[in-house]
């Protein structure tokens, strides 16, 4: 069977991001569970704030046709987000947004699984965010998004040196979910 393909990105480019920490331990997970990762940063698929008349004159912004083409070459999507005023940062908003925006050519919203984790400092760990998040995908755009989440909270000592998580229960309930993920991105679904 050919590995699953996932692709992993965070809702934040800021330089020591705690949902960076998130994606980058989950693709070093990913990897472990042998799936064929890629981890991207949004920072190299910089994108206007959208605006139809912007649109209208410019079309679709050529960063959002790469990402768009790059999730679509995968099956798999993990998404670490941080939570802004309980929701979703502008940041993943927007790019979203603007993915959604090519109809007219496949969909990979409907094409991939996704899986989501959150940080924050908080006590819930992001957790409004990753809801947030979830109903934009499920309810926004018909995704596919697993069940299977982890709320990271504590963030800013929740990692050691070399990335991993230090609480063991958070670790595993990670792993358990990256585990599904490459399940349901091998299935046929
Ligand atoms: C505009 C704004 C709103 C925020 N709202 C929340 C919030 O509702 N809950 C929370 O836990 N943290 C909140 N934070 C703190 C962020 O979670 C924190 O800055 C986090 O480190 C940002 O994510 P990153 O480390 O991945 O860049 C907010 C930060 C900003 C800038």
């Amino acid at each position: 069977m050919p590995r699953a393909r996932v692709l992993v990105f965070a809702g934040s480019t800021r330089s020591g991001a705690l949902s960076g920490k998130l994606a980058a331990i989950a693709a070093k997970e990913l990897a472990l569970l042998d799936a064929d990762v890629s981890l991207i940063s949004l920072s190299d698929y910089d994108m206007p704030i959208y605006n139809g008349d912007l649109e209208a004159r410019a079309g679709t912004p050529e960063a959002a046709r790469r990402l768009h083409a790059m999730m679509l070459a995968h099956r798999g999507v993990y998404i670490a987000t941080p939570e802004y005023n309980a929701s979703i940062p502008p940041l993943l908003k927007n790019t979203i947004d603007w993915i959604s925006r090519m109809k007219g050519s496949a969909d990979p919203f409907k094409s991939c699984v996704f899986a989501l984790g959150s940080t924050s400092n908080g006590r819930f760990g992001g957790y409004r965010g990753l809801m947030a998040l979830r109903q934009v995908l499920e309810l926004g755009l018909g995704a596919l998004v697993l069940p299977d989440q982890v709320a990271v909270s504590g963030a800013g000592t929740a990692f050691e040196e070399d990335g991993n998580l230090k609480d063991e229960k958070t670790g595993a309930m990670l792993r358990s979910s990256l585990r599904r993920l490459i399940a349901f991105a091998e299935a046929d679904v």
